[in-house]
């Protein structure tokens, strides 16, 4: 192994105290259990590239669930542990958690199996790994603290910034690690080395990736779609072939590299404007990808990546609804009269958030992106003050008619005719009085959903 011990100074200089002193802790319990202890992988991976990662993966050199727990109890944290495969998480009370593992030897009975462990030395745990990147491991115990150890070549491949598999079997003992190739290129700025790429070619002509589990498949996808830009990662993989074991006819084209590219602008201005708010930008771009898509082939898709039968049907209705909206706004002619903001607002009202982004990336209609960004900044959660109780003490009858009034009620409180709790109160009167509750004034948008 490669040593040096320059890198204990570099530690002081980019971890946060609280990771180095967790470290040292952790050296310190090892020490006296008489256990070897390293952090590895990843963490060792950023740390020399300057990034900050803060999961934290420990490998111990024999019992890995002992050290867990006893530096659990030392540190006030819940340990569990994974007896069958050596391997624990150690949970602080904030919530912080460091993944433990004892040094095992990984292999696979079948090709996309999930692996048989057994345990082994540092060496041949660091050998079972996807890349040479990910092979880095630092001592911890305190004698050594800092020393790096470097097997395979990781310290070249970083500077060359290869991503470099160990043997040629990688992709057929796990062919997640094809995306995970990917991902790190793109991630990192790397190219995968010469004979990787070769090695990929080779398992997606040999149809491996077949073998690969839908849950397995989509949470690689998950991945790649959630980091910063994942266009780079989505145009490789068309390249190499891949996206057809998604779905046979799954393509990158002009449309849909088009629309991939766009969706990028519209998650930074949506991240601008909401920055708390929780939605799942993979969805985003997962839509994106399949728009070439038919209802039945996104159906399928979503069956071949194991989505669960909920969430893939509901996803599905509303992509198949977003795009009729999508239609509708085409056919508008510039005769129209503009659309009132109660009417955008019962338009897009019943589709998720990821959908209106794909929508908002997706249509050409400037009168179309008006909307959404108006339903985005104005319309969503608008509520009316009064509910239905303070609609029944007015006297209307229990039924039907009182949801009517509430819709109403809104629609004016969308359209500026309403803001406070008085107007709201002579509009629900005045409606009784006119009778008006039932019949629609408005002759609507000229073209309608
Ligand atoms: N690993 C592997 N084969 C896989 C998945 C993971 O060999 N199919 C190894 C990698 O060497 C990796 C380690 O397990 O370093 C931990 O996996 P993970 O946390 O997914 O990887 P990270 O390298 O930490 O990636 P990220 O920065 O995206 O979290």
């Amino acid at each position: 192994p490669t040593k040096s011990k320059e890198l204990a100074r570099q530690m002081k200089g980019r971890l946060s105290p609280r990771v180095l002193q967790i470290l040292s802790s952790a050296g310190k319990i090892g020490d006296e259990l008489d256990l070897q202890v390293y952090a590895v992988g990843g963490f060792v991976r950023d740390l020399l590239l300057g990034t900050e990662n803060l999961d934290i993966d420990i490998t111990v050199e024999g019992d890995g669930i002992l050290f867990a727990e006893t530096f659990a109890s030392r540190f006030g944290c819940r340990c569990k542990g994974h007896i069958k495969f050596g391997t624990a998480v150690i949970v602080f009370p904030d919530g912080f958690k460091i993944d433990v593992a004892s040094t095992r030897l990984e292999y696979y009975e079948t090709p996309a199996a999930l692996p048989v462990v057994e345990r082994s030395s540092l060496k041949m745990d660091l050998y079972r790994r996807d890349f040479t990147i990910n092979t880095l491991a630092i001592q911890l115990n305190q004698s050594d603290f800092g020393l790096l150890i470097d097997y395979f070549g990781a310290q070249r491949d970083l500077q060359e910034q290869n991503i470099r598999v160990l043997h040629n079997l990688s992709f057929v003992e796990d062919p997640t690690r094809v995306f995970r190739a990917i991902r790190f290129e793109q991630r990192l700025g790397f190219h995968i080395a010469r004979h990787t790429e070769n090695l990929i070619k080779n398992a997606v002509k040999m149809d491996f990736l077949h073998k690969l589990g839908g849950k397995r498949l989509l949470s690689e996808l998950v991945i790649i779609f959630k980091e910063r830009d994942p266009f780079g990662a989505v145009e490789r993989m068309a390249n190499l072939g891949l996206l057809r074991f998604i779905h046979p006819v799954l393509k990158l084209d002009a449309m849909n590299r088009r629309l991939l590219e766009e969706v990028k602008p519209v998650i930074s201005w949506f991240e601008l404007l909401f920055l708390d708010r929780k939605y799942e930008k993979w969805v985003v771009y997962f839509l994106a990808l399949c728009e070439i898509l038919t209802h039945d082939e996104f159906i399928e898709v979503c069956k071949r990546l194991a989505v669960s039968e909920h969430y893939r049907e509901k996803l599905a209705e509303m992509r198949r609804l977003g795009e009729r909206v999508l239609d509708a706004f085409n056919r508008r002619g510039a005769k129209c009269r503009p659309l009132q903001p109660s009417e955008i607002y019962r338009l897009f009202n019943d589709l998720a958030v990821e959908v209106l982004l794909y929508l908002m990336a997706r249509t050409k209609s400037e009168e179309a992106k008006k909307a959404l960004s108006l339903y985005f900044t104005k319309l969503q959660g608008v509520h009316t003050i009064l509910t239905g109780d303070d609609i029944l003490a007015l006297g209307v009858a229990r039924g039907p008619m009182v949801g009517e009034l509430l819709e109403q009620l809104l629609a004016a409180r969308l359209n500026g005719a309403v803001m406070s709790r008085d107007d709201e109160l002579n509009f629900i009167r005045q409606a009784i009085v006119n009778n008006v509750v039932f019949s629609q004034q408005d002759t609507g948008p000229c073209s309608e959903s």
